[in-house]
Parts: structure tokens; C-alpha cells; sequence
């Protein structure tokens, strides 16, 4: 049996066990997942801990992607733009690398499970933290005519709007500069924990708009609540993300692709 775990801190809530653990046995994988907290002080203590322990593998969460992107040996592309990591894998020489799945893990929920065309489309990306970041580039792969990210503190968007405009047309600026009007508004924001919503211009959303909460919760969250007061044609939480983010650092360390759809479905009853 081969041993996988998230770290974070808090972790108890993660569905990350029950997902790997589905994929597993969809797949007949001999391994096993569990969720492990690490105090926030001590993450270098800990990667070391689960290396010796013999852990092939580990997801990274709240607070510790960003560190993880620092201390891993080696980074994927991907990752490397990202500025964060969500998936490592220990090699048997002892080096770490690390990837990211989460910005592949929104495309694929958007692309395939909701059949979303993104070309030629304005997306509007709300935040600039390491959510928004990580899933930038991976946005830019499926040619939009535009992101412009929007974000409370107005200067961090621009910022990281320079580090992709080599990509795409990426620009970034303040909410009150939202302007003209968008087919996909992507919420990347922690406004949704304290049950607030960025504001926004009441006629931002386009024709038959999509709204993406990269949140998710038991009910609507403030984002979907204000997206379907809006009248989006579509409104969609970050369950499906969770899960294709999942599959495919499941499929980093064993090389098979499971069925994310019944595990989605689980997820939801
Ligand atoms: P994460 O890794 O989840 O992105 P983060 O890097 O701390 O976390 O970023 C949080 C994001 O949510 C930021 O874009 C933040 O805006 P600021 O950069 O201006 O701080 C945004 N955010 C948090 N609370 C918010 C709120 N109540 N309204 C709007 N934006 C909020």
C-alpha cells in the first residue's frame, strides 16, 4: 500500500480523503489518502516527517502552497508560474517536485463537465491571490479574447496581470474599473468566507453569462446568490474543480485517469 495525504492547516473538513479514496477504488489502486495537519510553523518538519515515513505523495492546501513552491528541489512550468503548489511527489532519491492541478482542475470543470467554450470569450477574474494566480495561465490555453482581473486592492491585480501579459490579454486594475461586459465572471476572491461579494457594476454580466465561485458550500454562496439575482445563465461552485484538481494529481502519481463525474455526484448528496 502506497501512502498519499493533504496537508493544511485546518485540514479536518478536507474532502480530499473521500475523493482519492473513491478514485482508488474505482481504479483498483492499492494506496491510502489521509489528511494531516501540520502547524504553521513547522512545514519543512513536517514534508521531512512524511518522507521518512515513506509518503510517495502529498496535496497542499491553505496556508502552505506558496511555501511548498519554495522548498520543493523541482517545479513544473505550470507550477513555476502559478507561484504555488498543490501536488508534490517524493522520489525515491529523496528530491520533492512539485506541480499545480488547481488552474487544469477549473479548466476541465468548465470545459468538459459544463461544456463551456472559453475562445474569444471576456472573462472577468475576481481577486488576485494565489487562487487567481494559479489559474491564469491555464485560462490564457484556452484563448479567450480577454481577462481583466479585478481585485479590492487594485495595485495586486496590475501586478499580476504583468506577469501574464506575455501570454494573453491580461489586465488588471481596481472595481471600480470594471467596465463593458463579460461571459464569465470567475470568483477567486475569499469575499465569499465572510459572506461578501466584490462590487460590481449591475450590468457586467453578458447575454447568457456564466459565474464561477471557485468556493463552494453546502448553500449558494454570497457570489452565486448575487450572480443569480443577476440573471447569469450560469452559476457554478468550485466542487467540480476539488475534484478535477484531484484526478489529476491522482493521475500524476499512479498514471491513471479516474471518473471524476459519480465522484462529483457523490460529493453533492
Ligand atoms: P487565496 O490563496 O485564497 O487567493 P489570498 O492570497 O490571501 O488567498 O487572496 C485573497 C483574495 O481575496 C485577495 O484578492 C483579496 O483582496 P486583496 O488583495 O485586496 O486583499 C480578496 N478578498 C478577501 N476578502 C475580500 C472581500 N471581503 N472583498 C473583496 N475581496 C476580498
Amino acid at each position: 500500500t502506497d501512502h498519499y495525504a493533504v496537508i493544511g492547516n485546518p485540514i479536518k473538513h478536507s474532502k480530499s480523503p473521500l475523493i482519492h479514496a473513491e478514485f482508488a477504488r474505482q481504479t483498483a489502486q492499492d494506496l491510502d489518502y489521509t489528511a494531516i495537519e501540520i502547524p504553521t510553523d513547522a512545514l519543512q518538519a513536517g514534508l521531512e516527517t512524511l518522507r521518512q515515513q515513506g509518503f510517495k505523495g502529498i496535496n497542499v492546501t491553505v496556508p502552505f502552497k506558496e511555501q511548498v513552491w519554495q522548498i520543493v528541489d523541482h517545479r513544473t512550468a505550470r507550477a513555476e508560474l502559478a507561484g504555488a503548489v498543490n501536488t508534490v511527489i517524493f522520489h525515491e532519491d529523496g528530491s520533492l517536485s512539485g506541480d499545480t492541478t488547481d488552474g487544469v482542475g477549473l479548466c476541465r470543470d468548465l470545459t468538459e463537465n459544463h461544456q463551456l467554450i472559453l475562445k474569444n470569450k471576456r472573462i472577468l477574474l475576481l481577486g488576485a491571490g494565489g487562487a487567481a494566480r494559479g489559474v491564469i495561465e491555464p485560462l490564457l490555453t484556452l484563448q479567450p479574447n480577454e481577462i481583466f482581473i479585478a481585485n479590492r486592492t487594485a495595485s495586486k491585480a496590475e501586478q499580476l496581470a504583468e506577469i501574464f501579459n506575455h501570454l494573453g490579454h491580461v489586465t488588471g486594475g481596481g472595481f471600480a474599473q470594471v467596465t463593458g461586459q463579460y461571459d464569465v465572471v470567475i470568483n477567486a476572491t475569499a469575499a465569499s468566507l465572510q459572506g461578501e461579494v466584490p462590487p460590481l457594476p449591475d450590468q457586467v454580466l453578458a447575454a447568457g453569462a456564466c459565474c464561477y465561485d471557485m468556493m463552494y458550500g453546502k448553500e449558494d454562496t454570497a457570489f452565486i446568490k448575487w450572480a443569480k439575482q443577476h440573471q447569469a445563465e450560469k452559476t457554478l461552485d468550485g466542487l467540480g474543480m476539488l475534484v478535477e484538481q484531484a484526478a489529476e494529481a491522482f493521475y500524476l502519481w499512479r498514471g491513471v485517469r479516474p471518473q471524476t463525474q459519480a465522484v462529483i455526484r457523490l460529493l453533492r448528496t
